[in-house]
């Protein structure tokens, strides 16, 4: 697999500095960008790190022992991810996403979900708190996490075969942690998880109907399964389209095995389209990112392990927030809110859309790694 990777960009010194608007408009949650889509998900990187090095996203060429992470000072500490996220609410942000890298790596995470956790909208309702992990450390953390906060939790597993999972982690993790993990999370509350499977053709597809098969067998319709279009984040993971299973390719090869009908959407933006199984055990979904964009109500931004704003999983500069809440003029909650303010209603960000046209070319030229701004 070692053939394609390509080297890496080093995004961590591209970034605009936002402007601080002058005169601060209190936010009022109503938020529009360019293309009149709202703000309303933040997900926040807290650690660019991983035990595992997925082919799709931390090629083991390129993040290897030369690989520099981030220095510990250079991380956005609990207290200043928490102060963002509390503006970013007051925004009309109501989800809230951990990511990484793996972010259970990160020391004390718990201290941090008590913080988001305790977080309101506007209309004084706690945020939807959710993360997005590997499971390697859940057995150890789920309890304490849930205790902390946590809503729930969204686990990436690419297959079910051993062997053919332990080629994808690249650094020869079992299936059955992974599952006791899911186990774990089940037993602590963390319902209803997600499994994250992303699908490369050649690769994993012939897993498709066994882990469908698994999951509506297992853990009593607590978790839900979706397949994710392998997509060209990034430029280390030697992206091809050959490599895409379209999504209604899995959706055909299961319904040959389960019949499935598909469901309504149940929220604005959503990046799943969800199928249920005829018989009503449970359902499924599909991420199509390349087949099938779904940029048209994006509300999704995503804030980096140092602070960088990013309108776009594809895009390649962030709008450095951390030198806002460093500096030395002390600005207060207001205007970085306004800063925020002005940032989102310059978005025109639709990459999935634009992808293989010229505009979309220009519009991804240094495409930024997802173990740096998160899923
Ligand atoms: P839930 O509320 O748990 O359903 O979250 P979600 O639907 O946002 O899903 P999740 O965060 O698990 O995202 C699943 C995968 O979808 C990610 O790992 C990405 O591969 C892909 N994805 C998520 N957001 C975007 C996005 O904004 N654009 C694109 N192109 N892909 C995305
Ligand atoms: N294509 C699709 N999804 C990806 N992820 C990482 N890299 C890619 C990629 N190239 C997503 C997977 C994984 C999560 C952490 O990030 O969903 O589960
Ligand atoms: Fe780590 Fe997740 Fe990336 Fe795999 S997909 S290398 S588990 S961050
Ligand atoms: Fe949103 Fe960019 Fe993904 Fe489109 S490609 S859905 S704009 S993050």
């Amino acid at each position: 697999m070692a053939e394609r990777t390509i080297p890496l960009i080093d995004h961590r010194h591209a970034a605009a500095r936002p402007a601080v608007p002058r005169f601060a408009a209190v936010p009022n949650g109503l938020l529009s960008d360019r293309l009149g889509r709202a703000l309303g998900d933040l997900r926040i990187s807290v650690t660019d790190r991983c035990n595992f090095r997925c082919s799709y996203c931390m090629p083991k060429e390129v993040f290897d022992k030369n690989h520099r992470f981030l220095p510990h000072a250079e991380l956005l500490s609990f207290e200043e991810i928490t102060r963002l996220a509390r503006v970013f609410a007051l925004h009309g942000v109501h989800k809230l996403r951990l990511t990484g890298g793996e972010p259970l790596l990160r020391k004390n995470l718990e201290v941090l979900i008590e913080q988001l956790a305790a977080l309101r909208t506007p209309e004084g309702a706690p945020l939807d708190l959710t993360l997005t992990t590997n499971a390697s450390l859940l057995v150890r953390k789920a309890g304490a996490l849930a205790a902390a906060g946590l809503k729930r939790v969204t686990v990436s597993l690419d297959a079910l075969d051993d062997a053919v999972f332990r080629r994808m982690n690249d650094v020869d993790f079992p299936v059955a942690e992974v599952l006791a993990g899911i186990e774990a999370a089940v037993a602590a509350g963390l319902a209803p998880i997600k499994v994250n499977m992303v699908v490369k053709r050649g690769i994993n597809d012939h897993e498709i109907v066994p882990m469908a098969r698994f999951f509506r067998d297992h853990f009593g319709g607590k978790v839900v399964l979706r397949f994710i279009e392998y997509m060209d984040v990034g430029v280390t993971n030697g992206w091809r389209m050959d490599e895409v299973l379209p999504s209604a390719q899995v959706v055909a090869r299961i319904h040959a095995a389960f019949p499935l009908r598909v469901l309504q959407a149940t929220a604005l933006g959503e990046t799943a389209e969800r199928w249920g199984y005829a018989d009503g055990a449970g359902e499924v979904g599909v991420i199509s990112s390349v087949t099938q964009a779904f940029c048209g109500d994006c509300n999704r931004a995503r804030l980096s392990t140092e602070g960088k704003l990013y309108l776009c999983l594809f895009a390649s500069r962030g709008h450095d927030l951390r030198a806002l809440l460093r500096d030395p003029a002390g600005y207060s909650d207001t205007q970085i809110a306004a800063a925020i303010g002005a940032i989102w209603q310059g978005r025109d960000d639709r990459y999935s859309e634009l992808r293989g046209s010229a505009e979309g070319a220009v519009a991804s030229a240094a495409k930024v790694e997802m173990s740096y701004i998160g899923g």
